[in-house]
């Protein structure tokens, strides 16, 4: 079976959050009066690993984990383990910032994780604290070299903010230079009850006219490795690439493939919609089983929505949804 939507986008990609806790608290992440969901509504490791199993089973083959941070949560390393010996074939990515982990980069390794994408705005200490309300850049510093010394491919994403991160553009460019990782700038999505977005928006056309000034850049070629959203480019002479992810200014809705589930059991089909499908009430009812739950995935796809006309229609500085991404995962 596979996924697919009236539009005739068919599904192949499944963010997971398992944990909407963080040891963060990122400007454009985390709204003013954030509540953590209830502890009995997050969903069980084992709910998960059967939801995971459901959607191998419709095609469905990345599978990124995200939270929160996914590594605040307990027996989060047992939970990978578990996932890698169940789907061997999955393309198993996790999302993380990076802070607490710099000590089990070699387990990480030797369960089969390949790659990471770890969030970092900033290659600025203090600008770092400003940002996340944590003194914690040299830990990500310390997690991204032994990644790269394991041999863990690192995706580095950093939301593009102006009067924040824009007059860094050098050093980042040299950063990914100097080091193999993908750099990619993401535009500042609307989200929550943000209004900060506005103010702060850096469109990618922008980033990208003033990265021409700090390097060459040459357009990558369309790779396995590079079909997705992000525009990517080599950098002449350097190891890395810089990426631009714009969602706001030139949309990738058409060809979305992705479905996102929530660490409480929501189905959302698209970022930018509050509409959720509670897969956790059907999961926890003994009366009903996998056949209920692939109905309501299967339906509930169809009517994936294109999430521009949803930013196109949002009034003045608004979000664009009322969720924060702390627990919708990015
Ligand atoms: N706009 C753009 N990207 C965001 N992220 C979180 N909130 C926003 C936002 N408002 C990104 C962070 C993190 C990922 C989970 O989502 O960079 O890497
Ligand atoms: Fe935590 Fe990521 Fe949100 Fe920052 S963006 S507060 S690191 S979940």
């Amino acid at each position: 079976m596979v996924l697919t939507d009236k539009l005739g986008r068919s599904i192949s990609y499944l963010r997971l959050s398992v944990t909407d806790r963080c040891n963060l608290r990122c400007v454009y992440c985390v709204t003013k009066d954030f509540k953590f969901i209830p502890h009995p509504d997050i969903l069980r490791y084992e709910e998960m690993l059967r939801l995971i199993g459901l959607a191998t089973s419709m095609n469905i083959s990345k599978l990124r984990l995200t939270g929160g941070e996914p590594f605040a949560r307990r027996g989060f390393m047992d939970f990978i383990g578990e996932i890698m010996s169940r789907h061997e074939d999955i393309d198993l990515r996790i999302t993380t910032n990076g802070t607490t982990i710099k000590n089990v980069v070699p387990d990480l390794k030797k369960i089969g994780v390949r790659r990471l994408n770890i969030s970092l705005d900033t290659l600025n200490r203090q600008t770092f604290k400003e940002v996340t309300g944590k003194d914690h850049l040299n830990d990500v510093l310390a997690t991204i070299e032994s990644c790269l010394s394991a041999g863990i491919k690192i995706k580095i994403n950093a939301v593009a903010m102006k009067g924040t991160n824009d007059k860094e553009l050098g050093v980042f460019l040299d950063f990914a230079r100097k080091n193999p990782v993908d750099l990619r700038f993401i535009e500042f999505m609307p989200m929550g009850d943000d209004t900060q977005s506005d103010r702060q928006f850096w469109s990618a056309d922008d980033i990208l006219l003033q990265a021409k000034e700090f390097a060459n850049l040459i357009p990558a070629e369309r790779t396995p490795d590079n079909r997705g959203p992000a525009r990517m480019y080599t950098i002449e002479n350097g190891k890395g690439r810089l990426g631009l992810i714009s969602p706001v200014s030139s949309h990738f809705c058409g060809t979305c493939n992705r479905l996102r589930i929530t660490s409480d059991g929501q189905l959302r089909t698209c970022l930018f919609s509050d509409r959720t499908y509670n897969l956790r009430n059907i999961l926890r009812n003994p009366k009903l089983g996998d056949d209920q739950l692939l109905r309501v995935i299967a339906a509930a796809t169809r009517d994936k929505p294109l999430g521009y006309h949803l930013l196109e229609s949002r009034s003045g500085n608004e979000g664009v949804c009322t969720t924060q991404m702390s627990s919708i995962g990015g």
